[in-house]
């Protein structure tokens, strides 16, 4: 496995192996991985001749009050973990070498970002289809692998090849779990451990709303109450969204019909948690 830096080279990397006839699966991540990315790369590795992993915390998709400066990051460990999946290039680069000067032009998501997280967080999704937009370019990927943890970064991302007419084919991967049902994530080390052993509410709580909705509850508004009162009796977390939404278009449902995403975001004291889980009805 080779770790690359300089953005130069690895597109030099990537453009070459293109012209060899190889494919490139590409996972993109922020690093500190986990199960959930690793079964990003493991797909990664079944269908792609070649695996490029890339590990960058990019500024441009967090807020001011976000957590950027403590976000987790353990190369070493990373690297490691990477090798083991028999991954074969991993880019790092820095903040200067990703944006070296100021950007003149930016991506500018107008659908699906007035709900779920792009409601709480805006511009985060401006940043993260920038990001991207450079990180195919530089990486030139045949397949990437997105995790449905994130089903709204999934939806913008298909949107923005679609727009875009980018030649990547997005693949959906479904959301590892710890035994406890806790969704992965490289935040739920910030978690207090009274708020660790609180959080697996969160998944229950999806799967008290889907036994509701596949008995034939109709109303969203009767599943949210239920939810929000699970999650307010048996944790210390605020909620930031409770939503019921139309998949993956992301709009308001009057009926509960069709496919629809369940998804929530619970801010704990020092980790904010997003789950959700899409269900198919008729
Ligand atoms: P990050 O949060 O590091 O996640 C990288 C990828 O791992 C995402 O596609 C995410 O959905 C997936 N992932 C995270 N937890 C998962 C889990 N429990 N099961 C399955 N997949 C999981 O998402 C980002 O980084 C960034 O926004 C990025 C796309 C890299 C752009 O900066």
């Amino acid at each position: 496995m080779r770790t690359i830096t300089n953005v130069r080279e690895m597109q030099k990397i990537a453009l070459q192996l293109k012209r060899e006839g190889k494919t490139i699966g590409f996972v993109p991540t922020m690093g500190y991985l986990h199960d959930g990315h690793l079964s990003l790369l493991k797909a990664a590795r079944k269908e792609n001749d070649v695996t490029v992993l890339s590990i960058f915390v990019n500024p441009l998709q967090f807020g001011p009050k976000e957590d950027l400066a403590t976000y987790p990051k353990d190369f070493e460990r990373d690297s490691q973990l990477a090798e083991n999946e028999g991954n074969d290039f991993i880019f790092y680069p820095s903040a200067d070498e990703m944006y070296p000067d100021s950007l003149s032009v930016t991506a500018k998501i107008h659908d699906r970002t007035d709900v779920l997280c792009g409601k709480c967080r805006p511009g985060h999704f401006d940043g993260v289809a920038t990001v991207l937009i450079k990180l195919f370019n530089i990486v030139q990927p045949d397949k990437v692998y997105f995790g449905m943890k994130d089903a709204q970064q999934v939806a913008v991302v298909d949107g923005l090849v679609k727009d875009f007419n980018i030649p990547v084919e997005i693949v959906p991967v479904t959301t590892v779990r710890e035994q406890d049902g806790l969704a992965k994530s490289s935040r739920n080390i910030n978690l207090l451990p009274a708020e660790r052993l609180q959080a697996p509410s969160l998944h229950q709580s999806l799967k008290i709303a889907e036994s509701m909705v596949s008995g034939g509850e109709t109303n969203p508004q009767i599943v949210i109450a239920k939810m929000m009162d699970h999650i307010k009796k048996n944790t210390s977390g605020v909620i930031d969204y409770i939503e019921i939404l139309s998949y993956p278009e992301l709009k308001q449902p009057n009926l509960l019909e069709g496919n629809i995403i369940i998804a929530l975001a619970v801010q704990f004291s020092k980790a904010r948690l997003i789950d959700n889980m899409i269900i198919k009805l008729k």
